[in-house]
């Protein structure tokens, strides 16, 4: 199971296209800027958050 640490995101790049919180919302969240951020709780499988980051238009997500 990953934890939020081990997602990151490169906020400056985020085109804020919401494509990773609604395939993995239990992973990724939009703030008030438009912006992805990680939840504290990470609740989707390994799986679905490699496919919320394979589909990132920009590919500014990173799995550690
Ligand atoms: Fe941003 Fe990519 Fe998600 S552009 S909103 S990190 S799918």
């Amino acid at each position: 199971m990953l934890s939020s640490q081990n997602i990151k995101i490169d906020i400056e790049k985020c085109i804020g296209c919401g494509t990773c919180a609604a395939l993995a919302p239990g992973t990724f969240k939009m703030n008030d800027q438009m912006k992805a951020e990680v939840l504290d709780v990470v609740t989707d499988d390994e799986a679905t958050i490699q496919s919320a980051r394979d589909c990132c238009p920009v590919q500014v997500i990173t799995i550690e």
